[in-house]
């Protein structure tokens, strides 16, 4: 059997390590115990070490003492780390770009300039500035705060900040604005547009692509999408494998965008292979390009992963030898539905207490409810302990209309997860922006 290191360690990994121990031996290295990756470890007959997945010499060692054949990353920052360059430096079978590759995400004004080349009609109009002479000018052509602040760097799905949301008035935005070009030497200020945000993410050997199902994110703190941006709250996909604001066309037109930059990125050397991430808008005046991620979103691939009929080592292995097409990776034809849990303080407050909490997975289990950990850590029976002040795990279920894959969730969390826990009850509206 195949031996398969997975890095990372979320709820986006636990997924991954499902699906790559249906037929690999699994292997991690991660910096605590995550339930779900040691789980599916166990099962396969694979090695975990807990450590630090950015240390490289330990990576490597790893690798070659344990005779590891394959390495999947989809964490932002381990990418931009280049863990899939060393990876490959050792001869090994990867699932993730470079870190030159994974440039589209961790340099936003490098994304934008590939689209502005590939697509301009997708680009929302906005500035990208170096000095604060820039910035002063940017920021006097609004009259309000109608515009959004996006960080050049890694952020976590927490940096962008949208003029009336994520701040009020011109003057908030500006001080924002400043601290991000303070802090990376470059800051994007852009339009605020009205629409629809969708994601499209697309499988790719790095010259094929095969578009996932189209999922509709929440990436707000509180119901009715209030509150601060975070991670992801919820995701959600349909049966049809679109949403339903969408046409074809709109996400033909992605696909083309997404088919494009991955010749535009691998136009020299095979930089970008595993799978790419587009964030876009559906506006009166067409599709709109947001951002670009160069992984599996999470919790998003929790939907896409589950919706899979095809098992995920054979794209593993169409990947590899470029053979990846729509008749060799397939998904099924149902609804799928996720809803993070979190700490109370998620996103909130900054804070490194820890949170003790008791769950009762068996139960949500029994209620054909799936659960995927993230930012937890087994203490023994129903209790557990946060890691940090993050997303703490997430619970998955599929339905053939999306009311039932909704009310399977929900029903299954009812009294089996402690209180003092937050989760939004409102995944399955579809808002408007
Ligand atoms: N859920 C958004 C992301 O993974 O970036």
């Amino acid at each position: 059997m195949k031996k398969c290191l997975l890095l990372g360690n979320g709820g986006r990994e636990a997924v991954l390590a499902e699906q790559i121990s249906k037929n690999y031996a699994l292997y991690s290295i991660m910096p605590y115990v995550n339930p779900t990756i040691e789980e599916y470890v166990k099962k396969s007959q694979g090695k975990y070490l807990v450590g630090n997945p950015f240390d490289k010499e330990l990576v490597k060692k790893f690798i070659i003492d344990e005779k590891i054949e394959a390495c999947v990353v989809s964490q932002d920052n381990l990418l931009q780390d280049g863990l899939i360059d060393l990876a490959k430096e050792l001869g090994i079978e990867t699932f993730g770009p470079t870190s030159k590759g994974a440039k589209i995400e961790w340099s936003k004004t490098y994304a934008l300039e590939i689209v502005k080349k590939l697509a301009p009609e997708m680009v929302i109009k906005n500035v990208a500035i170096t000095t604060q002479e820039e910035l002063d000018k940017a920021i006097e052509q609004y009259e309000d705060d109608s515009f959004v602040v996006k960080p050049e760097g890694l952020t976590g799905g927490k940096g962008v900040k949208v003029g009336g949301i994520h701040f009020k008035g011109k003057e908030e935005g500006y001080q924002y604005a400043k601290s991000c070009l303070e802090e990376a030497g470059r800051v994007i200020v852009q339009d605020k547009v009205e629409g629809r945000e969708f994601t499209v993410m697309a499988l790719t050997d790095g010259e094929h692509i095969v578009v996932t199902p189209i999922t509709f994110d929440y990436p707000y703190r509180f119901e009715e999408d209030k509150g601060p941006g975070t991670g992801g709250m919820g995701c959600l996909s349909f049966a049809d494998g679109k949403l339903p604001f969408l046409e074809q066309a709109d996400i033909d037109k992605c696909a083309e965008l997404i088919q494009k930059t991955i010749h535009e990125l691998n136009s020299e050397n095979l930089e970008f292979n595993g799978v790419i991430y587009g964030g876009f808008f559906k506006c009166k005046d067409g599709i709109k390009f947001i951002e670009f991620n160069a992984r599996f979103g999470d919790p998003e691939a929790i939907n896409v992963l589950n919706a899979l009929e095809t098992p995920f080592t054979e794209i593993f292995e169409h990947i590899q030898n470029k053979t990846l097409s729509s008749s060799n990776c397939k998904f099924k034809k149902n609804y799928t539905f996720t809803v993070y849990v979190v700490s109370p303080n998620y996103a909130i407050k900054s804070t490194k207490e820890q949170c003790e909490f008791k769950l009762n997975k068996q139960a949500i289990l029994e209620n054909d409810a799936k659960i995927y950990f993230s930012s937890t850590k087994h203490i023994e029976g129903n209790n557990y302990t946060s890691v940090g002040n993050s997303r703490l795990f997430a619970v998955h279920t599929e339905g053939n209309t999306l009311e039932e894959a909704k009310e399977k969730a929900y029903r299954a969390m009812e009294n089996n997860i402690d209180e003092k826990l937050s989760y939004r009850k409102d995944i399955g509206e579809i808002y408007e922006h």
